[in-house]
Order: structure tokens, then C-alpha cells, then sequence
């Protein structure tokens, strides 16, 4: 494969409740991110993959992925982005095309790494996969009162894998100046356009108690 992914798994999972790093955390008798990585591991197009990992937890994960899929594993940071930015600066220099994946998105199928993968190859910079956001958005104030009623049928719900042409990455880490929630943001940032793909409902963070709960339903089916 001529794609590496990064993995960010270095987080608290502090809105999960207490447990842990998320990406530790089980889901039907395994950690997430055990699900996560053999999900990459099986999409044709990766040849690398680069965990952020919790400080302390380095070895541990090395050993815990190790009869999953060959990895590369490094210490995450204070944020998202931070453990992102570690993680890129370790991937072997022939790789020109650089996935992002959280590892709270366990159950994401490998045919979604291979739809943004392909998107990234036939020519786009940038590409996030998105859903429809199901529930009327409404702009509300400090106070509590509401603003606007947001037009919908333009808003998307974003996911993982984000795909970038690897220059493009790098730029938007090395020119980011305050903190972002995703990477196509940072590439949005430093003018790049960022090309849709449909997501999969299987790629849903897994956030909240409520989550898991639907995460392991799926996995039962
Ligand atoms: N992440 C990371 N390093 C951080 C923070 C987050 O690698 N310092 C990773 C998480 O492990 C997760 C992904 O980024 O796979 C998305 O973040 P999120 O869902 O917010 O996970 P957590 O930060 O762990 O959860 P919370 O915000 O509830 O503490
Ligand atoms: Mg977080």
C-alpha cells in the first residue's frame, strides 16, 4: 500500500466515564483501538501505521498491536493535534499520501479507507468523509435564546479517515496556529479545498457510555 495512517490514541476518554485512555478501553472483549488498527490493517491501500499513543503506555500498546498489524508507535501529546503532529513526523519518507484516524472510530470498515484513500490518489488534496446531520440545528445564545434556525441541507457531520497529499499536512501543522478539532481544518486554514465523500454510519466516534453501547450492538451484528 502507498498510503500511511495516523492513528491519534493518546486522549483521556474523559466524557467515556472513568476507565482509562479510551483507546484501552474494551469493546466486546478487545481494546478499541485493537479494533481500530485491524480495520486499517485490512484496507489495501495502507503499507504504514503510526500510533499516538498514551505517554506511559508505549510499550504496552507496541505489545498489545503487535499480533494485529505491523505499527509504528509514539508518544501522543496534550491534544489531538499535538499527538497528530507526532505521529506524522515519524512516517517513513515514501509515503506521499497521509490518512488521519481517530481510534475512538473503532469500527470504521476498511472500504472507507480505501473510498478516501482513492479520493486523495485521483487528485484531491484533501478529503473528509460526512454524513447528513440528521437533527434541526439551531444557533442559540449565551443566554439560552435562540438565534437561528441553521439551514441543514448544506450542513455535514465529519468523520475519520481525513486524507491528505502529505505536503499538505505538513503545511497545515507546521502554519497552525491555535488548536483545531480536525485536520481538514487546518488544510481549510491555509486555503486548501477539502473534497467531500459519503461516510459510513460504522465510523461513529465512540464518545459517550451511550456510544459503546450502540458500538457493541454493532459489532454483534
Ligand atoms: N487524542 C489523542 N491525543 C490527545 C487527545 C485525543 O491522540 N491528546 C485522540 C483520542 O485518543 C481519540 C481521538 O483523538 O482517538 C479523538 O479524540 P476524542 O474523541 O476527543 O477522545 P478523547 O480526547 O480521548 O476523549 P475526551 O475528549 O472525552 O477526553
Ligand atoms: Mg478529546
Amino acid at each position: 500500500g502507498d498510503v500511511a495512517v495516523l492513528v491519534p490514541a493518546a486522549g483521556l476518554g474523559l466524557r467515556l466515564g472513568p476507565g482509562g485512555p479510551k483507546a484501552l478501553r474494551l469493546l466486546g472483549g478487545e481494546p478499541l483501538l485493537v479494533h481500530a488498527v485491524r480495520r486499517l490493517a485490512l484496507a489495501p491501500s495502507v503499507g504504514c501505521i503510526v500510533v499516538a499513543a498514551p505517554v506511559d503506555g508505549v510499550s504496552s500498546v507496541q505489545d498489545l498491536l503487535a499480533p494485529v498489524a505491523p505499527v509504528l508507535v509514539v508518544p501522543g501529546g496534550a491534544t489531538r493535534q499535538a499527538s497528530v503532529a507526532f505521529a506524522l513526523a515519524a512516517v517513513p519518507a515514501e509515503f506521499d499520501i497521509v490518512l488521519v484516524h481517530d481510534a475512538a472510530r473503532a469500527l470504521t470498515p476498511p472500504e472507507l479507507v480505501e473510498d478516501v484513500a482513492a479520493a486523495v490518489r485521483g487528485g484531491h488534496a484533501a478529503v473528509i468523509p460526512v454524513l447528513p446531520v440528521v437533527d434541526t440545528i439551531k444557533q442559540v445564545s449565551d443566554s439560552g435564546i435562540v438565534v437561528a434556525t441553521v439551514d441543514r441541507s448544506s450542513l455535514r457531520a465529519v468523520q475519520t479517515p481525513q486524507g491528505f497529499r502529505r505536503s499538505v499536512l505538513e503545511k497545515a501543522h507546521a502554519s497552525a496556529t491555535d488548536e483545531h478539532t480536525d485536520d481538514a481544518g487546518m488544510a481549510e486554514r491555509i486555503g486548501e479545498t477539502v473534497h467531500t465523500v459519503p461516510g459510513s454510519e460504522m465510523a461513529l466516534k465512540i464518545t459517550r457510555p451511550l456510544d459503546l453501547e450502540i458500538a457493541a450492538l454493532l459489532l454483534r451484528q
